[in-house]
């Protein structure tokens, strides 16, 4: 019973391996046959050729309105003073001081700031020094309370005679330069401090009449 079945499986075996075999051809000259052949040469379309399957009759689409393209972080503020205010009190600075970040702030400063802002932040670099507006000094009251985000939200959209610097410097730097400005901030602090307690060691009262003096000076 076996055997009689046996039989013609492996004739009808033998059959299938002649027919594929001849399918693949010994002619080396030609290709071999393709099955399914539409899906093996698909038709693609260059970006600029004309395309009769959108309505468009375009084969490059345009990005649906509201598209964020990858890694473009979309920042939800108007170049207005009241969102440069409202982006104080809602941005933080996610980059906290450290040695690689600094770093890259001082740079970021000394490429775009030191302009107008001098290398100590005084508002004495060599544009403002040759009859640009210049700057206020970054350690005076203004910048001193200016939060991270009102920061960012300048440099990004420029402020009164500062030009906006979103194209030159990312958001990444942006936040890193914030760092060196609040370093160059603590800095100053701490000399003030030294200053006012060389000249009044008596107490905290004549401390702050000696910051008071030193402040208008900047
Ligand atoms: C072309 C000159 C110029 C350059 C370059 C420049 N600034 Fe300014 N910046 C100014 C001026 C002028 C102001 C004052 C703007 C105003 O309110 O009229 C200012 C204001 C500021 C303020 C606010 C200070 C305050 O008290 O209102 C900050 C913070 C600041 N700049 C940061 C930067 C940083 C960071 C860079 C580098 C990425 C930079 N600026 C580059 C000219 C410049």
């Amino acid at each position: 019973m076996l055997k009689s079945f046996l039989n013609p499986m492996l004739a009808a075996c033998i059959v299938v391996l002649i027919v594929v075999s001849w399918m693949i051809g010994g002619n080396t000259e030609e290709p071999n046959y393709e099955f399914l052949p539409g899906m093996l040469y698909s038709i693609p379309y260059d970006s600029f050729a004309v395309n009769e399957h959108f309505p468009d009759g375009k084969t490059l689409q345009a990005p649906i309105p509201g598209t964020i393209p990858r890694g473009h972080m979309p920042l939800h503020y108007a170049a207005t003073p009241e969102d440069a205010a409202r982006a104080g009190n809602e941005l933080q600075n996610l980059f906290t001081a450290e040695a690689d970040f600094l770093q890259r702030g001082a740079k970021v400063y000394a490429t775009f700031c030191i302009p107008c802002h001098g290398p100590g932040g005084r508002g004495d670099g060599p544009v403002a020094r040759r009859g640009y507006p210049p700057p206020p000094s970054l350690f005076a009251e203004n910048s001193l309370n200016m939060k991270d985000g009102q920061i960012f939200h300048v440099i990004t959209y420029g402020q009164g005679n500062m030009p906006d610097y979103a194209a030159q410097v990312s958001p990444e730097d942006r936040w890193k330069v914030i760092l060196h400005i609040r370093s160059l901030q603590e800095k100053e602090a701490a000399k003030l401090e030294r200053n006012a307690n060389e000249t009044a060691p008596e107490g905290p009262a004549s401390y702050q009449n000696a910051s008071g003096s030193e402040e208008s000076q900047l």
